[in-house]
């Protein structure tokens, strides 16, 4: 048994907690966006998510040890900058690789606002058909977007504007 939220939805996994969080999610929660393309041997990749904001190879982590956690698949990042920015560069290879290359590249870009080539050449899902410089722009572009986007940061509600708190008459 092992609870955590998966793509924002509570799931509660009634399995072995050894088992890899790769099968609990293609199998138990039919989110077979994840692949599986080594055996488990943490060779390729293509089984990567994200877990609480780092990129996790899914084939290598047991389900028990994610009491808690959140998880995002490649069918939780539908509509994020870094799968449009692919769609726009053209760089929908195989897709095999493809959404393990999607989970790792985006958490990199939630830890570094301007991922360099080399950090995105270092990503455990590598392309082996050619794409590799359009995937590196694909990065560039969506941490482009998301730089565009971002918010000025707030600034604090001038005094008068704080809400009092009000506590009721005894
Ligand atoms: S299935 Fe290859 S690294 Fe996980
Ligand atoms: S897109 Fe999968 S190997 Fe190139």
């Amino acid at each position: 048994m092992a609870r955590m939220r998966v793509n924002g939805q509570a799931l509660e996994f009634a399995l072995d907690p050894a088992t890899p969080l790769l099968w609990a999610l293609r199998d138990a929660a039919n989110l077979t966006g994840t692949k599986q393309g080594c055996g488990g041997t943490g060779e390729c990749g293509a089984c990567t998510v994200i877990v609480d904001g780092g990129a996790v190879l899914s084939c290598k982590v047991a389900i028990g040890s994610l009491e808690g956690a959140d998880v995002t698949t490649i069918e939780g990042l539908a509509g994020h900058p870094l799968t449009l920015a692919l769609v726009a560069e053209d760089a929908i290879g195989c897709g095999f690789c493809l959404p393990g290359f999607t989970c790792g590249a985006a958490a990199l870009l939630q830890q570094s606002a301007r991922p360099a080539a080399e950090q995105v050449d270092a990503l455990p899902t590598r392309c082996a058909c050619g794409l590799q410089p359009r995937l590196r722009r694909a990065v560039e572009r969506a941490a482009g977007a998301m730089a565009a986007n971002a918010q000025p940061p707030q600034q604090p509600p001038a005094r008068s504007q704080i809400p009092e708190i009000v506590t009721p008459p005894r």
